[in-house]
């Protein structure tokens, strides 16, 4: 399968992406943590990336599609993947069906993350994560059950990212808007879409998307 987390900054699509991982033992492929891996390597497109992710513009294309299709060429995406932050233009949806049919496969579906604009800004800047799993946090939402100590792996330290700030986060979400909501347009033409009331709690928003991906895969 090849499943399609689509919305805005802060919607959930990282927490409910590792939870469908765990539970459907589908691949995570974010481009965001494969583009700040890049940028901490000081590779060339981690470089050229770098400066447009503190603004919180949309990296190029071109890197980005080099990036990820390097990573689909890795042997554990036949598992089934959860595309987590990709495709977010229209240039990037084409690329991908043409990268699936190139090995016979196609989108299974793409899920809409539906919030409103203005909470997400605070979900953003509360946000925290394990420096040694990933696994997500949040300052009033979402704290380890013992302080201090990751749920998932007993690590103690945590990082922030340098583009969580309110004022990056409203950039990034206007890119969302112009780049990215045509996409929800574009897979539901073709039959694919889902949408899930992300509003909810994740809980809740973590039960909707496992009956979406019980259905279609
Ligand atoms: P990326 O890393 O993809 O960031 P993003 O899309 O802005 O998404 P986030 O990671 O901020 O949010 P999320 O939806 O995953 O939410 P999360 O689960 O963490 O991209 C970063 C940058 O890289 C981009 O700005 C761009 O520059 C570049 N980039 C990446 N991909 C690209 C591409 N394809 N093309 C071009 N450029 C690209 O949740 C947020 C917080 O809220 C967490 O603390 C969580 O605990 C909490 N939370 C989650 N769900 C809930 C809930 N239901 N209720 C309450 N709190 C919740
Ligand atoms: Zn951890």
């Amino acid at each position: 399968a090849v499943l399609i987390l689509l919305g805005p900054p802060g919607a959930g699509k990282g927490t409910q992406a590792r939870k469908l991982e765990q539970d459907f033992g589908l691949v995570q492929l974010s481009t965001g943590d494969l583009l700040r891996a890049a940028v901490a390597a000081g590779t060339a497109a981690g470089l050229q990336a770098k400066a447009v992710m503190e603004a919180g513009g949309l990296v190029s294309d071109e890197i980005v599609l080099a990036i990820l299709k390097d990573r689909m060429a890795a042997p554990d995406t036949g598992r089934g993947v959860i595309l987590d932050g990709f495709p977010r233009t229209a240039g990037q949806a084409g690329a991908l069906d043409a990268l699936l049919a190139g090995s016979g496969q196609r989108v299974t579906a793409a899920i809409s993350m539906e919030v409103e604009d203005a909470p997400m800004i605070a979900r953003v800047a509360g946000r925290y994560t394990c420096a040694s799993c990933g696994e997500g946090y949040h300052d009033e939402f979402r704290q380890p059950a013992k302080a201090g100590v990751c749920d998932r792996c007993g690590g103690t330290a945590f990082r922030r990212r340098s583009d969580d700030n309110a004022e990056t986060a409203g950039a990034r979400l206007a890119a969302y808007h112009a780049q990215t909501a045509p996409l929800i347009a574009y897979y539901e033409g073709r039959g694919l879409l889902h949408r899930v009331d992300a509003m909810r709690g994740i809980d809740e928003v973590a039960q909707a998307l496992s009956g979406i991906v019980s259905r279609v895969s």
